[in-house]
């Protein structure tokens, strides 16, 4: 019997530290890294060989919404093809659990496609991931805004009682007992604007206790986005828990060049809390289509509508001149519906990405009929587009922006780094070749110069296929707190 189940030969590892590369063989063994030597000098049953290739630990994306894709849609093509392992999911305020109310309803219908998804408790939602054998991993938050409908029922454009607010936070407590990793926020959106600083605060007290993330979709990213970020940093310090900043940006004409502003602001904040935040490489952002952020938008596509067939993809500007009327007008005419809008700044986006708290997340929404690019595109082209061709950083850093950088500010233990006793999660990519695909125009496609993927010592991917491999599994902070004991 060999000593190791895979060996990849002759590789260069960038290592998810930030290390140089450094040529070497990286064996598997089960679900682990088991050596990491001298190129050539390690065999297996399987031999990969990486010649010019690098070999990098897995890419971890903080900032998803694949709850339930990872079990309507196991092979999660969409994020393997990437050379993505772990998929961080429930952020923005909305998690497929905990949900008793009969309906799926149109906020949680964003992440959820059929209702048997649902789950009443965290733990019988990871039971289902589990059940459905995905080929990455995923690690749960719990969203504020889906604790909301839950408790406050349709009754939400007000702040919740204390009873309400009482029974938010044990039923957080409750998930996180049961190995959710922390809790999200969206307080832009409808169901969650009317929570006050201190409803939130009060509702996330127990991620201090059980060592739980915040990640908060701020209630502003525009005109106000200073306010939100001390709002933001408030919650966070008075619930004692480490606080990530989803999808930073700053929106709208008006505010391009506020990165000056914002980055600043951060990097002060950082000395006092633990913050970070993360990003997605594209001037674009994706959500419901919402008449007020027309506006401040250069263009606008539309994703989905579920009132007027035929809007997939199409620009909102040309649908209006066909209906005859205003944007506005369009817009209440196909609702509920979800858009892409292109508002930010190539610069701010570039500064976002290099700044020191920064990690990659693509805010990918799995079920829209004509997706942003970025579920298909994100790390590919941060590697290809902003690592290789415009040097942004090095590929060494991007890769730790991808994996050692997210598992420790999400503390997924043993993850994130090629190193031996760590989990086999592993991307290896042609570091000449690597770049995304997908467009806005056609935004389902897997990118190039991806070569292998390999989850848990599973192949996710392999040669632009499918690898068949299903060892993904529910994180679970429970037992991350106790392995990064051991
Ligand atoms: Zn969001
Ligand atoms: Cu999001």
């Amino acid at each position: 019997m060999a000593a190791y189940d895979i060996v990849i030969r002759n590789g260069q590892v960038a290592d998810g530290t930030g290390r140089k590369l450094f040529a070497a063989d990286v064996a598997l063994k089960g679900d682990r890294i088991t050596a990491v030597e001298a190129p050539g000098s390690l065999r297996g049953d399987n031999e990969i060989d990486a010649t010019g290739k690098v070999v990098a630990p897995g890419f971890i994306d903080v900032h998803t919404h694949d709850d339930t894709a990872l079990i309507d849609n196991p092979t999660m093509a969409m994020k393997a093809s990437q050379g993505v392992t772990t998929v961080v999911c429930g952020n923005c305020g909305v998690s497929a659990a905990p949900y008793t109310r009969p309906d799926v309803g149109h906020w949680m219908s964003l992440i959820v496609k059929k209702k048997e998804n649902l789950s009443k408790d965290f733990a019988d939602f990871a039971g289902k991931v589990n059940a459905a054998k995905p080929a990455i991993n995923g690690a749960f938050l719990i969203g504020h805004g889906t604790l909301r409908i839950n408790t406050m029922g349709d009754d939400l454009n007000r702040v919740a009682t204390p009873a309400e607010t009482r029974q938010m936070r044990d039923l957080l407590d409750q998930s996180l007992s049961q190995g959710a990793i922390g809790m999200s926020s969206g307080l832009f959106y409808a169901v969650s604007s009317h929570a006050s600083t201190d409803e939130v605060a009060e509702v996330a007290q127990p991620l201090g206790r059980w060592g739980g993330v915040y990640t908060a979709h701020m209630r502003d990213e525009g005109d106000h986005i200073l306010k939100a970020m001390d709002e933001t940093f408030e919650i966070g310090r008075r619930a004692g828990a480490e606080i990530i900043v989803s999808h930073h940006k700053c929106s709208g004409r008006t505010n391009f060049g506020r990165m000056k502003e914002t980055l600043p602001k951060f990097t002060e904040a950082m000395k006092q809390q633990q913050i970070a935040f993360d990003v997605y490489p594209y001037v674009a952002g994706s959500t419901i289509l919402r008449s007020d952020m027309l506006d401040r938008a250069d263009k606008v596509l539309i994703t989905w509508s579920d009132k007027v067939a035929g809007m997939s993809g199409r620009d909102l500007t040309d649908i209006a001149r066909e209906m005859g009327c205003s944007m506005r007008e369009a817009a209440d005419r196909i609702q509920p519906a979800g858009a892409i809008y292109f508002m930010m700044d190539e610069k701010d986006v570039q500064a976002a990405m290099s700044h020191p708290g920064a990690m990659i997340g693509s805010d990918g929404i799995p079920f829209d009929a004509h997706p942003h690019p970025r579920l298909w595109g994100t790390f590919p082209r941060v590697l290809g587009h902003y690592s290789r061709d415009l040097k942004l950083f090095p590929i060494e850093d991007a890769v730790r922006r991808m994996t050692s950088y997210s598992a420790r500010r999400f503390h997924l233990a043993r993850r994130g780094e090629v190193r031996p006793g760590y989990y086999a999660d592993i991307c290896v990519f042609d570091p000449a070749t690597v770049i995304d695909t997908a467009t806005f125009e056609k935004p389902i496609a897997p990118a190039k110069g991806i070569d292998t993927v390999i989850c848990n010592g599973a192949i996710a991917w392999r040669d632009g296929k499918e690898g068949g491999g299903r060892a993904g599994r529910p994180l679970n902070m429970q037992e991350m707190q106790k392995e990064a004991k051991a």
